[in-house]
């Protein structure tokens, strides 16, 4: 019996699941994992070598970059540009589409949208960050792709994955036939399955939200909130509130513990902070794909219809009891 399943391995073992690829999609994944590896490298040794710190530039989002914010997005572009299996790339880090114009891409059929450093504001200060990548089939049959051709809704993702650069490093992701978790294994540079068919626990006591925005929480999120807190020890309240700042982390904590993270419209943010494209769709699909549930406040995360790259959504995900209960405090302010 092998001891261990690479990522490669289990990609080529369930091709089968992708009635119409002949191999491009796994391909692409392996280039996404390659180039994880490349970023592993730099966040394992950063404080060592020029990563930290400011890139002193502005990104599309009004954000600071930082030195790995541009790393990361180099890299995955790098790897998506050689690997040859994608079209375009929607990228946090970018203003606009990326094409990816090379002779073997022209006939690319995948479009990657991705965050290829999430929860930059803990680079500097060694708490885990992570990679979120979301990919589409394009919709143009041949020439140039164009934003139609990313501007899809959740619902149409072929792929979709995260990556934590943590204690350990994981690469979690789905192609709708469940959510298996890879750990990358130093000693032979190669993710292999750790966590095979992830489930997210039906319910939990942990609560995930930035508490300082609470002043302009929406009515019913203030009344969930003040839930999680009181004294009920038949549903095991108060819960537990854990806040990482990075959403991977928050996220792959709740998958494996159970919990629900919130993001919810604050004076900074209208629409919420966390954009759609490239952190609300990939993690909803994960999400749902676990069995729990992913929401907006106002409906299916993975049923809202795209207008702009960079859009942002209220986002309310995790066990899929925790998050009925908030849809419960929702209906009753609507
Ligand atoms: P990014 O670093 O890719 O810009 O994303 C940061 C996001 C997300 O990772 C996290 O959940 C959220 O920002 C934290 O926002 P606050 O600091 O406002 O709580
Ligand atoms: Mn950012
Ligand atoms: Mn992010
Ligand atoms: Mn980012």
């Amino acid at each position: 019996m092998r001891s261990f399943l690479t990522l490669g391995q289990f990609i080529i073992e369930n091709q089968k699941d992708f009635p119409y690829a002949k191999g491009e999609l796994s391909r692409l994944l392996r280039d996404i994992g390659i180039a994880a590896k490349l970023v592993n490298r730099e966040v394992n040794k950063a404080g060592l070598v020029d990563i930290l710190g400011s890139a002193d530039a502005t990104n599309v989002q009004g954000e600071e970059q930082k030195k790995l914010d541009v790393y990361a997005d180099e890299q995955f572009i790098q790897a998506l540009r050689s690997g040859g299996e994608c079209c375009i790339v929607a990228s946090e880090e970018h203003e606009d589409i990326v094409c990816i114009d090379s002779h073997i891409s022209s006939t690319a059929k995948y479009v990657v949208c991705i965050d290829p450093l999430d929860g930059s504001s803990n680079i500097d200060v060694n708490v885990s960050v992570g990679t979120i990548f979301s990919i589409y089939r394009r919709i143009s049959v041949d020439g140039k792709a164009t934003l139609d051709d990313v501007l899809q809704q959740g619902d149409r993702q072929v792929a979709a994955g995260y990556v934590i650069y943590g204690s350990s490093t994981m690469l979690v992701y789905t192609t709708g036939k469940g959510v298996n978790g890879f750990t990358l294994d130093p000693s032979i540079g190669e993710f292999c399955l750790s966590h095979p068919n992830m489930k997210i626990p039906e319910s939990g006591q942990i609560y995930s939200i930035n508490e300082g925005n609470y002043i302009k929480f929406p009515q019913a999120v203030k009344n969930y909130i003040k839930y999680c807190q009181e004294e009920d020890s038949a549903s095991n309240r108060p819960y537990t509130s854990r806040y990482i700042g990075s959403m991977v982390a928050d996220i792959h904590r709740n998958m494996l513990l159970g919990g629900i993270f919130l993001y919810p419209s604050t004076s900074s943010y209208s629409k919420g902070k966390l954009r759609l494209m490239y952190e609300c769709n990939p993690i909803a699909w994960i999400i749902e794909q676990a069995g729990g549930k992913a929401i907006s406040g106002e409906g299916r995360i993975l049923d809202i219809k795209p207008e702009t790259l960079h859009q942002r959504t209220p986002a309310f995900l995790g066990s899929k009891a925790m998050v009925e209960k908030l849809e419960e405090f929702i209906a009753a302010t609507n």
